[in-house]
């Protein structure tokens, strides 16, 4: 970071719009970092020393849990064989095959099933709140590791297509009941610096006493204008072209709503019923 820089001037890169706010605040410490936040798919062949994750791992778990129930786990794969098996399922994501560190997330309602067992008690909460908690929980520790990686020059870049073929890497990592994965991750040292993704403004959303979504329309389109200045997306990454044509302008809502116009995990609630959970 350049000297001087200012919490104002992250902002503003985060942004895409000028701003004042945090002008006379210096871009140092865990704000800046946070600011600065960028994901990493390109690492070097150095390795993470065992040391540094189980580092990283400790300050992850330390992540607040709904009612200190602490449900989340994580399965580290070092063995070939299995990683073989997890990046052959994901060949579009050429770095899961090679990067240094690969981890699956998981929400973990099974420790406390089975600790209720342990303490005569019944599990009175088997229903979809039990799903969420523990979906959250397994999020915030994600949340950490990345953090706490960012903090030590590891760069990071989460997974959650593994969810795209989540009967077949709970089968690789042999998940019990109750156990789900939430997201891979994948970590190394970056190969360069990364770029900042521009992020929607709080005008969208950030809502004061009330929700209120009625610029919408309005907000998106100079969101997707100011992304483009940025960044334009090539013609040639434009998904889905043959069903929706070569867009002239192609900005981050066609992306999005092209994306997310083809179904995708809708095998998840069938994979949490199948393993126990009771989605009502
Ligand atoms: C839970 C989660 C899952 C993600 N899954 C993937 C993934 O499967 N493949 C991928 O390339 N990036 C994945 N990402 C990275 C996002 O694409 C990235 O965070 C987003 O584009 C914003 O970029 P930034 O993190 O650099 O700001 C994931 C991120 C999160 C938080």
């Amino acid at each position: 970071m350049k000297k001087d820089t200012t919490i104002a001037d992250l902002i503003e890169n985060r942004y895409g719009i000028p701003t004042n706010t945090g002008a006379t605040m210096a871009a140092e410490g865990e704000l800046a970092n946070i600011l600065n936040h960028r994901t990493h798919r390109r690492f070097t062949e150095d390795p993470v020393p065992d040391e540094i994750l189980d580092i990283l791992l400790a300050a992850a778990f330390s992540a607040p849990a709904k009612s200190d129930l602490q449900q989340a786990s994580v399965v580290i794969i070092k063995d070939k064989a299995k990683r073989k098996a997890i990046a052959d399922l994901m060949p579009a994501m050429p770095w899961i095959a090679t990067c240094p560190i690969l981890m699956i997330f998981l929400g973990d309602s099974r420790r406390i099933r089975r600790i209720c067992k342990m303490r005569d008690k019944p599990f009175a909460n088997d229903h979809l709140d039990a799903f969420l908690n523990a979906a959250v929980d397994s999020g915030l520790v994600i949340m950490n590791f990345v953090r706490a990686a960012e903090s030590l020059g590891i760069g990071c870049c989460p997974i959650s297509v593994v969810r795209n073929h989540i009967d077949e890497i709970a089968e690789i990592i042999n998940l019990p009941n109750h156990v789900f994965p939430v997201a891979g991750m994948t970590a190394g040292y970056p190969v360069d610096e990364g770029y900042i993704s521009l992020r929607l403004p709080s005008s969208i959303n950030v809502h004061k006493d009330s929700y209120c979504d009625e610029n919408l329309p309005v907000e998106i389109d100079a969101y997707d204008q100011r992304r483009d200045a940025r960044f334009s997306i090539p013609t040639e990454k434009q998904r889905l072209t043959e069903t929706y044509g070569i867009a002239n302008f192609y900005g981050w809502s066609e992306d999005k709503a092209r994306q997310v116009s083809t179904t995708e995990r809708d095998q998840l609630a069938n994979y949490l019923t199948k393993r126990g959970f009771n989605l009502k």
